[in-house]
């Protein structure tokens, strides 16, 4: 069965805070990508040793192949999908190539269990940011939409629906009451231990979900709801992991609102902001 774009995707998107835009990825192109991903897994460990998690931005490596990523926005399914998704709302077309300085994919570690914790992106893993402006623009749907497409099956991926729409409930602020949000620390355990240790801290946060993905889904999310990445090593892994652009979120990306005591031109205190599992 071919993808098929619905009204469930609309309804889903803003009352869940995700979508899953099924099937989208035709074989042939899955056969292209996975190669290029695949290639993109030997480079991300040589970089970032055994533990690598993605290889981002894409284009700042030679050696990687752009074509079968601009053939997946080329995808006409997708360029329809998402326009009739957004609905006018970014004040011109939807353009999936946008955030092509920005595609990575997200890979399983070679060594040992991890999750990537809990966050909400922005809010939670970039220091300097004005939360408050944050919170004012966390509704608008030109902001923050954000990807995770699998070349393989991947369930790594989980959320607590709907939380986008709202602030933290008293449940997650128990569960997570520091900034930036604990993580799960395995140091010193054996794998299967440190695979547990990450399970239960996944399953410990209310009304968590695990988005299960098949290869060639396209899962599309706000990047405001929680969410977490939890991976084990004998899982393969290649996801294609990048941000659906309007042209206001591209410049909340080069210029992001910074709270008063940053606002000096110094460079923002940064993690990633675009981490995710
Ligand atoms: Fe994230």
């Amino acid at each position: 069965m071919g993808f098929e774009f619905t009204d469930t995707h609309i309804n889903e998107y803003h009352q869940l805070g995700f979508t899953v835009f099924r099937d989208l990825v035709p074989p042939s192109l899955l056969g292209d990508l996975r190669r290029e991903a695949d290639k993109g897994r030997v480079i991300a460990r040589q970089v970032r040793g055994e533990q690598a998690q993605r290889l981002q931005p894409l284009v700042k490596y030679s050696e990687m192949d752009m074509k079968p990523f601009d053939d997946l926005y080329d995808l006409p399914a997708l360029q329809d999908a998402l326009n009739r998704l957004f609905a006018g709302a970014f004040g011109a077309p939807v353009d999936p190539h946008a955030s092509r300085g920005l595609t990575g994919v997200l890979y399983e570690p070679a060594g040992r269990p991890w999750s990537c914790g809990w966050h909400r992106d922005w809010r939670d893993n970039v220091r300097a940011l004005d939360v408050a402006e944050w919170e004012r623009r966390m509704g608008d749907i030109q902001m923050f939409n954000q990807i995770n497409c699998a070349l393989y099956d991947d369930s790594c991926t989980w959320v607590v629906p709907g939380s986008h729409l709202r602030r933290d409930t008293p449940g997650e602020v128990r569960r997570f009451p520091e900034r930036p949000t604990q993580k799960p620390v395995t140091e010193g355990m054996s794998a299967e231990e440190a695979e547990r240790f990450c399970r239960d801290y996944t399953v410990s946060m209310p009304g968590a979900f695990q988005a299960h993905l098949n290869a060639g889904d396209y899962m599309l999310y706000r990047n405001t709801l929680w969410h977490s990445g939890n991976y084990v090593p004998y899982r393969r892994r290649a996801t294609i992991h990048d941000a659906v652009f309007s042209e206001a979120y591209q410049a909340f990306f080069k210029k992001p609102p910074l709270r008063p005591n940053q606002a000096d031109g110094s460079p923002p205190d940064w993690i990633n902001p675009n981490t995710n599992g």
